[in-house]
């Protein structure tokens, strides 16, 4: 278990460091916190109209899950799951932050990335599909995590299907703010400044 509590901490830690609030911050674009949703997301980073940091908030929100995970493997492929749980975990509730995170859709992605590539592939494809329909990040996030455990199956990877279930779950509870606003027509479409 020593291998475990190192693979959930390492994790954590890595997963833990707010890309979109450095990066924000580095570029001289303000504190991301007060600008749109307030989310420390790309999707967020994107409404300051920087593409670029957009781009690079999205690259390592992703990296910081794939990185523990692929170090993680080493040992188990339980022990990447730990790690991969920790990440996402320290994206949703960083200590560093007073717990308030992000929404984990990159990081998802990321830690499905270094388990099993072509889950991650089918995660974006999905993604991309609806984002590209309705224009919508978050429903886009909501529907390529839910769908997630089906396509786990779909490879024949049980135990990460009941894995992806439990990061489908945190992903749907820390969008309920914009689930509510999906409902009630006010959320705004991908790019749209605020
Ligand atoms: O993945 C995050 C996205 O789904 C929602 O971000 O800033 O619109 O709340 P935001």
């Amino acid at each position: 278990w020593p291998h475990m509590a190192i693979a959930l901490l390492f994790g954590y830690l890595l997963g833990s460091i707010p890309f979109g609030l450095l990066f924000t911050r580095l570029f001289g674009l303000g504190d991301i916190r007060s600008i749109g949703s307030g989310n420390i997301g790309a999707t967020n980073v994107l409404r300051t109209g920087n593409k670029g940091v957009a781009a690079l908030t999205l690259l390592g929100d992703v990296l910081k899950g794939t990185v523990p995970v692929v170090v993680a493997a080493d040992w188990s492929f339980e022990a990447a799951l730990i790690a991969g749980l920790g990440a996402f975990l320290g994206h949703l509730y960083p200590v560093w932050l007073g717990f308030k995170g992000g929404k984990g859709i990159a990081t998802f992605i990321g830690v499905l990335l270094g388990l099993s590539w072509p889950i991650a592939v089918a995660f974006c494809a999905i993604w991309l599909v609806v984002a590209l329909i309705t224009r919508f990040s978050s429903l886009s996030a909501l529907v390529a995590s839910a769908l997630t455990p089906v396509v786990a199956l779909g490879f024949n990877q049980p135990k990460l299907a009941v894995f992806t279930v439990l990061l489908a779950l945190l992903a749907w509870f820390k969008h309920r703010t914009n689930i509510a606003r999906l409902v009630s027509g006010t959320e705004p479409k991908i790019g749209a400044r605020s």
